[in-house]
């Protein structure tokens, strides 16, 4: 019994552990339940007792050799907690936060835009039907304007769809509410459209509306400036070209100057100096009179904006599949600040 703990004190002594593995694996050789050590004292009951002394003397010591030994080598690897001990002087790890989706960040700063000049919020559903997405906005059955938005319908019903634009919220909203009216609504939107890096078949956009006598289209122009210079910088320039759609009249596409070059013209804004935002116009008497407002004394306009494009302008984001893939090391680039 002398000799075999004579010769684990002899390898204890020439042990050098290079990874906190090759010293963990020492420890339980010798430490652990099963461990040489315990086996020794186990079998130390049958020592003979003029040995007694002697041998447990020998058995002390070599539990103190291996105890110095891993308090030799225990902070040689890293910092890490070793065995059951917990570093309690270690600095606490920071909590890994989420952070909020561009998307979501976009449509905040839109509706707080509206809202500081008077705008309320207000919301429809995704699962339409036919008269709310197309036929008051206009666009009665037949109309090739509906060509312009691949609606998604349902097979066994073909008077519900998913909504193709958030204007549907405009004839919920004035059907509702008493005049005058000034209301945003954010909203997701379905397609039904090839995904590319410019397109999705779902995607979120922003509407607006403001209903009351005597509003002018130089009100829309004089808020929608307000609104680029808010979102984009206060030498923001707007630019409207007249354009067509069913429920405005006139209808005009807004072009904000490009925010990267200034509007010298870059490879962003195709050397135009200019990139469109929004569509917008004259509620079309023909609306206003299906959702029973009398067309002869109210006048109005209206907006809407897709969400991930005015993301992809002030972000300087090239491909729109970015903002559903959920991919943590785009996500974490955004803060909410
Ligand atoms: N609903 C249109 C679209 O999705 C956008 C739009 C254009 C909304 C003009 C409007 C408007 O309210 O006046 O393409």
């Amino acid at each position: 019994m002398l000799d075999k703990v004579k010769h684990l004190l002899k390898e204890v002594e020439g042990v050098s552990p290079k990874s906190k593995k090759e010293l963990e694996s020492f420890r339980l050789k010798f430490l652990s339940k099963k461990g040489l050590l315990n086996d020794l004292f186990t079998a130390f009951k049958d020592v003979p007792n003029k040995s007694k002394k002697e041998v447990g003397q020998e058995i002390n010591n070599l539990k103190q050799n291996v105890q110095a030994k891993i308090d030799e080598y225990k902070t040689s690897f890293n910092d890490e907690v070793f065995g059951e001990e917990i570093d309690l002087t270690k600095p606490v790890s920071s909590n890994n936060l989420g952070s909020r989706h561009p998307i979501s960040i976009i449509r905040t700063q839109i509706v707080e835009i509206f809202n500081r000049i008077g705008f309320t919020i207000s919301e429809g559903p995704e699962i339409e039907d036919d008269w709310h997405n197309f036929s008051a906005l206009n666009t009665p059955k037949e109309h090739p304007a509906r060509d312009m938005q691949d609606t998604f319908f349902i097979q066994t019903n073909p008077d519900i769809l998913l909504r193709s634009h958030t204007s549907t919220v405009q004839v919920r909203y004035m059907n509702k509410n008493k005049l005058p009216i000034r209301t945003i609504s954010p909203g997701r939107v379905y397609r039904n459209e090839a995904i590319s890096s410019r397109s999705h078949c779902i995607f979120h956009q922003v509407e607006g509306l403001y209903i009351d006598e005597n509003v002018s289209f130089s009100d829309l122009k004089q808020c929608l400036l307000y609104f680029a210079k808010e979102m984009f910088g206060e030498k923001t320039e707007i630019r409207l070209r007249p354009s067509y759609f069913p429920f405005t009249e006139p209808s005009a596409e807004v072009d904000v100057s490009c925010n990267i070059c200034s509007g010298k013209g870059c490879n962003v804004c195709k050397n135009t100096g200019y990139l469109e935002i929004l569509g917008c116009g004259m509620v079309d008497p023909a609306v206003l009179d299906n959702c029973d407002i009398d067309f002869k004394k109210y006048t109005g306009f209206a907006f809407g904006m897709g969400i991930e494009r005015i993301a992809m302008l002030k972000y300087g984001v090239k491909d729109l599949r970015l903002f559903f893939e959920n991919d943590v090391r785009f996500l974490k680039q955004f803060s909410a600040v």
